[in-house]
């Protein structure tokens, strides 16, 4: 607006206003809303209104050692920069990243007790406590106080092992594998889901609860959506279960059988945007050390090893035939994967995105133990299977996590059942 006259010129009808901010992502919509007081006005009553769905570009969230440890550095891929802002307690530093969805972070703290954070508001809320899920019990000292976690090991009625003591802050590293947060227009609230150890199966738990509840009896779980009420959920070997979380019950459905025998790459599930369910099978392999022919290759400290995306196989599932189908190409897509939810747009909505290219975080299982590796962060060229850098990688802590998030101004208060 330099230069320009803005207090001279005429100013638009509100309602065209709105229009016309509703097409803007969230930070030119704030920025536009400091213009003047008439843009000020359409920008408060189009986010008060709920009117404001514009689809947003995906940020990359990381932490860094050169930025407060409350600080969150969010990379905008539309402006190529990053904007810092300051977190509540505890420290994000300090916590896990666990997933992202609907602009919410899901995040793991100190003694592994979970929160969810919008990173946009500052809004927080804290979920059902870690020793309300099912295999989790607290141990106590003598004056009350927990002391240590006992996580058991069964899934539906099979025990595959003696349950075992851990720190409070360990627990964390062997419970949590993925978590989401869904908003459930049917009954006007939040759901977090959690694929959990052991063996990920999933809990479940409305904002509000005062505990989690437990999806037996089925496990090894990857990533999963929310649609109209219905949990999908991906297995290891390509099987998708669906719950409907609606009902007083919450049954397993078997939408389709498990789609082969080893658990090499890992899964995700996807919502088309032309509808239905996409598959997609990544391939990461660890990075071979070069080293010289006439040389033993040297030994390597696990925390060194490397991987890193080699390929990428797109499903259409077929829900009828119970089958997928292999497509060859994005063609004008965009899919976003990693420890958030699995993401896909259409390029042409979002131009500063390559088409068919799938921007990725890292995602390895029990990731918590590989906390110093090198992490696998790109957007990956479906054509020739090559990964280009999006922001230098000595920019962000390899923990936690770097992960996706789509800012949104979702309030936790307006959601809550009264
Ligand atoms: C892969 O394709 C991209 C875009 O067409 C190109 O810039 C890049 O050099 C290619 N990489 C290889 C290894 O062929
Ligand atoms: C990329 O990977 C896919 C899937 O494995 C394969 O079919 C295709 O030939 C590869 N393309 C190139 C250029 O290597």
């Amino acid at each position: 607006m330099e230069g320009a006259t803005v207090n001279s010129s005429p100013e638009l009808p509100i309602d065209i206003l709105i229009d016309i901010l509703s097409m803007l992502e969230i930070p030119d919509l704030v920025r536009a809303g400091c213009v003047c007081s008439s843009w000020h006005t359409a920008y408060t009553s189009l986010r008060s209104s709920g009117l404001y769905k514009r689809q947003q570009t995906p940020w990359l969230l990381y932490t860094s050692e050169s930025v407060g440890d409350n600080v969150a550095c969010m990379y905008s891929l539309t402006e190529k920069r990053v904007y810092r802002l300051t977190l509540p307690e505890p420290p994000i530093r300090s916590r896990y990243l666990i997933g992202s969805s609907n602009g919410w972070l899901v995040t793991a703290d100190e003694r592994s007790e979970l929160h969810i954070v919008n990173p946009i508001t500052g809004e927080q809320v804290a979920l059902p406590s870690v020793i309300t899920i099912e295999h989790v019990k607290p141990i106590f000292d003598d004056a009350g106080a927990i002391q240590h976690y006992e996580l058991s090991q069964y899934y539906g009625e099979y025990e595959i092992g003696e349950p075992y003591i851990l720190p409070l802050d360990n627990l964390r590293d062997d419970l949590y594998d993925k978590a989401f947060v869904f908003s459930d227009s049917t009954t006007r609230s939040f759901i977090v889901v959690l694929i959990h150890n052991p063996i990920s199966q999933l809990s479940f738990a409305r904002v509000g609860d005062s505990k989690w509840t437990w999806l037996p009896p089925s496990a090894d779980y990857e990533d999963f959506i929310y649609l109209d009420g219905i949990l999908y959920a991906v297995t290891s070997t390509g099987g998708i279960d669906a719950f409907d979380l609606t009902g007083p019950t919450f049954l397993r459905k078997v939408i389709m059988d498990r789609m082969k025998c080893s658990v090499y790459e890992r899964m995700y599930i996807v919502q088309s945007p032309l509808g239905g369910l996409l598959q997609v099978w990544r391939e990461q392999d660890v990075i071979p050390i070069v080293g010289h022919e006439d040389e033993a290759v040297p030994e390597r400290d696990p925390l060194e090893i490397e991987r890193e995306t080699r390929k990428m196989m797109l499903y259409k599932v077929d829900t009828a035939a119970k089958n997928l189908v292999q497509i060859n190409s994005l063609h004008n897509h965009v899919l976003f994967l990693g420890y958030g939810q699995s993401l896909c747009m259409r390029a042409e909505e979002h131009p500063q995105l390559k088409a068919a290219h799938v921007y990725m975080t890292d995602a390895l299982r029990g990731i918590a133990h590989w906390k110093s590796n090198r992490r696998d962060i790109g957007a990956f060229n479906m054509e020739n299977n090559t990964t280009e850098k999006i922001v230098p990688s000595q920019c962000w802590c390899t923990w936690p996590a770097p992960i996706w998030i789509a800012p949104n101004f979702a309030k936790m208060s307006s959601g809550l059942k009264k």
